[in-house]
């Protein structure tokens, strides 16, 4: 073991221990990385301070994306630790919880819709934007994407047109960032119990369904989406970006998920 040593990682979107980011955080420790960590909010920092140390870090530093100034100010105070770095993960995303339920068209808002997307999608390209200066040759971008990018999910709603935002987002930063050798790919994970997903209504049947249905028959874990993220940081997916890599025991490939005679 030891894909990333000697790498430095910045892990944004950690809010509990259950979020994804802490999985990819847990796995690209123990491969060797060195990590620093964003927190959305004052309120989050002492949890998240919590965590960094587990992992041997002491870099946590406040990003709140909904607005560019938040977000330069992080890369700036990251600046003043690190001058550079080879690994971003970005595990962030945000939509008014009342548009996660029902009808799509009937629960969508303007507001709704554009804040999903700024929070969701946009913020990756501009937190690369300020990243650029300070990445290594060989640097590695991730995003966290869902399905619901490519299926109507029920209640996923204006989620979907986010992540498929989001997805277009990495194909376009990949070919952007690649004549410098840098790889931008996200990971589409099956659905998990962390905060965010608390919001998407019926939740619970979403995991039991998946559970009974996809090929492997049980849900992803936070460590299965962080071991992924860790290869896709490594050297050893050096050719690979603007890819979308499943991690969802198998559900994306089923085409009917009823139990025949
Ligand atoms: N949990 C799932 O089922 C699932 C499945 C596929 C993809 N994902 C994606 O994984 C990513 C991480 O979500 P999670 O499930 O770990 O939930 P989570 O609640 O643990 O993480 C979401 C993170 O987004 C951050 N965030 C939200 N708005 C922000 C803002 N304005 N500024 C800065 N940070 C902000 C939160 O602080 C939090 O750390 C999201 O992109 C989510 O859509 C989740």
């Amino acid at each position: 073991m030891g894909i990333l040593k000697g790498k430095k990682a910045l892990i944004a979107g950690v809010a509990s221990n259950r979020s994804i980011a802490y999985g990819v955080a847990k796995c690209m420790h123990r491969e060797g990385a060195q990590l620093a960590f964003t927190y959305q909010t004052e309120k989050l920092k002492p949890r998240v301070e919590k965590y960094a140390k587990e992992f041997g870090s002491n870099i946590c530093i406040e990003m709140e994306v909904s607005s560019d100034d938040g977000i330069s100010k992080a890369f700036a105070d990251l600046k003043s630790t690190w001058s550079d770095f080879d690994i971003m993960v970005h595990s962030i995303a945000f939509a008014p919880t009342e548009e996660l339920k029902g009808s799509f068209i009937e629960s969508v808002t303007r507001e709704g819709f554009k804040t999903a997307h700024e929070i969701s999608s946009y913020s990756f390209a501009a937190m690369a934007r300020e990243a650029k200066s300070m990445l290594n040759q060989h640097a590695s971008l991730m995003t966290m994407t869902y399905l619901g990018s490519m299926r109507s999910v029920p209640n996923y709603n204006v989620m979907g047109p986010a992540k498929a935002s989001l997805e277009s987002t990495v194909r376009f930063m990949a070919a952007d960032l690649g004549p410098e050798s840098i790889r931008v790919n996200g990971i589409s994970a099956g659905p998990i119990k962390t905060l965010a997903a608390a919001g998407v209504s019926g939740f619970r049947s979403m995991l039991k369904h998946v559970e009974s249905k996809t090929s492997l028959r049980r849900n992803v874990t936070i460590e299965d989406v962080g071991n992924t993220a860790a290869f896709l940081g490594s050297d050893l997916s050096a050719g690979m970006t603007g890819e979308i890599l499943y991690v969802d025991a198998g559900y994306r490939n089923l085409g009917m998920n009823f139990d025949m005679e």
